[in-house]
């Protein structure tokens, strides 16, 4: 039951007061209460555009805002307090806000609907929250540029298939992850874009016979006013647009996450991560564990997750406010924690990682190097096709013969293609390799300096 004395906003109606079971489902308090500044700062947009309509009296706007601001100020303090007879922020609010400045506060809800109100708050936090994500993003967008300019000669062999490849120099590795986390700014801001529509003003689904003025309160807000009220209250795909972009970072986090897994196995040992970012076994005393990037591979099922929870609350729900649509927030929140959480630790834990430089280089090597080969012979004029077979058989050659590529006698070389005899000292070496890449782009010395330069002109721009 309520707590006495304490009747719903809906009261009017009920003879009864509702019972705990319903009171305890139907409650968003328990989660919504983190809506609480942006439905405050709603709340003062539209007491102040009450009192510039002549909708309610100057004085009646002036105690109202006031209310509000001393109730934001609670709320910034802890100092908050609700129970689940509140049931949602927005009652608690105005709960408050009654206590705080007596029956002005009962004309606060003259021409809006906590169907409007619940769409501006979640609009104000997708907002405030894409532009958290993105800041976390462009600061872990920093330290690959950092670590990549700092261990600037390092190679390591690429993969393909988890096989090794071709020789890559780690800068070009880590700036491909700049690459993809340079597209997810994209998608946040694009998030960030569908938030900034104020739907102040719908009502609860129609408008209001008050003479409202929805661009006043929206521009108040920093916002462009809804257009169609219907939709206005109905509409979801700001939230939608902003867990896209959580999920699809959250899988670029998570591939990133799986190579340092990789990568400080003892099996690949290129790297170790600094103490403060690995945890022990309670059992293994050996044991040092990359857990912060396993989270990651962890915490983007979440997202993913997360995204099609609100996908399928939405998928079939008729247009118009539906309780259904109370369950948009805890996915959000979640997203939104679980991606602040790995970025939070994301940028020191690269910088303070340490690379295998001299094992990295070794594994880079070998039959790595045969694509070198092939190329050699192509650019002799040899097609592709007949320089790739060649190179094949060599390599089978050398397996016979337990040899890696780079000390295979000159006469096998010569026997897989007469051309390969004349292949120039270095050639056949990581730094060889890569020295002779030219493509735009490319792993080459001189292209990965060009990425780190535009790189770094593009996070002073965007910081
Ligand atoms: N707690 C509700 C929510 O989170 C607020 C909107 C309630 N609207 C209504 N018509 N019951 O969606």
């Amino acid at each position: 039951m309520s707590e006495r004395g304490q009747q719903p906003l809906w009261g009017g109606r009920f003879g009864d007061s509702p019972a705990e079971a319903f009171e305890r489902i139907n409650a968003s308090i328990p989660f919504d209460i983190r809506l609480a500044p942006y439905d405050i700062r709603g709340s003062i947009a539209h007491a102040r555009m009450l009192g510039q309509q002549g909708i309610i009296s100057p004085d009646e706007s002036r105690t109202l805002v006031l209310g509000l601001e001393a109730m934001l100020g609670e709320v910034q303090a802890g100092n908050f307090s609700w129970t689940l007879a509140d049931e949602d922020v927005h009652t608690a609010v105005e709960r408050r806000l009654r206590e705080l400045v007596g029956d002005a506060a009962l004309k606060l809800h003259t021409g809006r609907s906590r169907n409007d109100q619940v769409a501006l708050d979640l609009h104000l936090f997708c907002r405030e929250a894409a532009e958290g994500i993105r800041n976390g993003v462009l600061e872990a967008m920093w330290a690959l540029v950092d670590v990549a300019e700092a261990h600037k000669d390092l190679i390591l062999p690429g993969y393909t298939h988890l096989q090794r490849a071709q020789p890559l120099l780690l800068a070009h590795h880590l700036m491909a992850h700049f690459a993809a986390l340079r597209r997810d700014l994209v998608r946040l801001e694009a998030a960030q874009a569908a938030a900034t529509v104020s739907p102040l003003g719908a009502a609860a689904l129609g408008g209001t016979p008050h003479p409202v003025d929805p661009v006043v309160t929206a521009e108040d807000l920093g916002m462009e006013p809804f257009t169609n009220s219907l939709d206005a209250v109905s509409d979801r795909d700001f939230a939608l647009d902003l867990l896209y972009a959580c999920a699809v970072l959250g899988v670029h986090l998570s591939r990133l996450g799986e190579e340092w897994v990789l990568w400080t196995s003892q099996e690949f040992a290129f790297a170790e991560l600094d103490d403060a970012y690995s945890s022990g076994s309670s059992i293994m005393p050996q044991k040092k564990n990359p857990d912060a990037y396993e989270l990651m591979r962890g915490k983007s099922g979440r997202l993913i997750g997360d995204l099609n929870a609100l996908l399928v609350t939405l998928k079939g729900l008729p247009l118009g406010y539906s309780k259904d649509l109370q369950e948009d927030k805890e996915p959000l929140f979640d997203a939104v924690d679980a991606v602040l959480s790995m970025l939070a630790v994301l940028p020191e834990m690269l910088r303070t990682a340490r690379f295998e430089g001299a094992r990295m280089k070794e594994a880079a090597g070998g039959f790595a190097l045969a694509t070198e080969l092939a190329d050699f012979l192509a650019a002799r004029g040899v097609p592709f096709r007949e320089a790739h077979r060649a190179v094949g058989a060599l390599v089978r050659r050398c397996e016979e013969l337990r040899l890696p590529l780079e000390e295979v006698p000159r006469e096998e070389l010569a026997a897989a293609h007469p051309a390969l005899d004349e292949i120039p000292e270095g050639l056949l070496t990581p730094e060889g390799s890569l020295a002779n890449k030219r493509s735009p782009g490319s792993s080459s010395p001189r292209s990965v300096g060009l990425q780190l330069e535009e790189a770094r002109r593009f996070l002073a721009a965007a910081t």
